[in-house]
């Protein structure tokens, strides 16, 4: 883990709710897809917001990354004004990313809501590199929402349900594929949906890897404000860093 100053090369607003972030850091080391950076959201000169803010690392392209980000706060408006030729500091790569499975036979669903498309488009990038088979399902609420370019960019396969138009992706487009036809699904978004997805998915497909958005302290495992029930006892895994990443079996969530 490091912290660094990087360099902001663009903020560009992707879509009426997101934007992506790219930043210049040539000393961060190779991310793991699935693993996040600490984004200190406020200038030098200010206190607040006091605690920095987890985004994952959509993208790592050699001295490059991109964050994507939608804004809801404090944290994510300054990060919103944040402007080519400015600095933001950083500190990553953190937590424990979507295993690697260097199996080119397997075939991968990938299940993303809202901001989970951070979580998950690099593994999708990933995956299609490898030449393995991957397919994503992308669930949006507003058609207003949907960060076409984004998706285009990538060159994998991909459904975008809309949640105003079609309603869950239980309803449209995870009814409409042949489930046992896919031995992993890959799940980031908001809560409530990756419990309905991975649950929805659970029977018919034997590796199910969900990636927590839960709210976090510090990120590195020295504040305990990330708990996640595990599903063996009463114990807790730390969601900054035994995950975000978690087999959907091993937590209850
Ligand atoms: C591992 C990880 C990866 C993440 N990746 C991304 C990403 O790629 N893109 C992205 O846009 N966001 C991502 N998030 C969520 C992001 O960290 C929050 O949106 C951000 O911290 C909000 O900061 P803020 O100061 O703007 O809003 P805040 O003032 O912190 O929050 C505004 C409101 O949203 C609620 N809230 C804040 N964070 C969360 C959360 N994580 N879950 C549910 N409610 C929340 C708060 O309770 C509050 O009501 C990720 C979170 C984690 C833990
Ligand atoms: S966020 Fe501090 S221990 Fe996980």
């Amino acid at each position: 883990m490091l912290e660094l100053d990087a360099a902001v090369l663009k903020n560009e607003q992707v879509s009426s709710s997101f934007f992506v972030l790219t930043l210049e850091c040539a000393e961060l080391p190779n991310v793991s897809p699935g693993q996040f950076v600490q984004v200190r959201c406020r200038d030098a000169n200010e206190n607040a917001p006091f605690l920095r803010r987890p985004f994952s690392v959509m993208d790592q392209r050699g001295s490059e990354i991109d964050l994507v980000y939608k804004v809801i706060g404090p944290g994510t408006t300054h990060m919103s004004r944040l402007r080519t030729g400015g600095t933001v500091s950083i500190l990553g790569p953190l937590g424990q990313g979507f295993p690697s499975r260097p199996n080119s036979e397997s075939k991968t669903l990938i299940v993303a809501g809202g901001t989970g498309l951070g979580g998950i488009y690099y593994l999708a990038k990933s995956l299609a590199a490898q030449k393995q088979s991957v397919e994503i399902l992308y669930g949006v609420r507003f058609r207003h929402e949907i960060a076409s370019s984004l998706l285009d960019r990538l060159g994998v396969p991909y459904q975008v349900v809309v949640e105003d138009e079609h309603g869950y992706m239980t309803d449209k487009g995870l009814p409409e594929r042949i489930l046992s036809e896919y031995d992993r699904c890959c799940i980031c978004g908001p809560t409530p949906m990756m419990r309905a997805v991975a649950d929805y998915v659970s029977e018919a497909i034997p590796a199910v890897e969900v990636s927590l958005e839960e709210m976090m302290g510090c990120g590195f495992g020295i504040c305990y404000t990330c708990p996640v029930k595990r599903s063996d006892s009463e114990l807790f895994y730390g969601a900054c860093y035994d995950g975000p990443v978690f087999q959907y079996e091993s937590i209850a969530l």
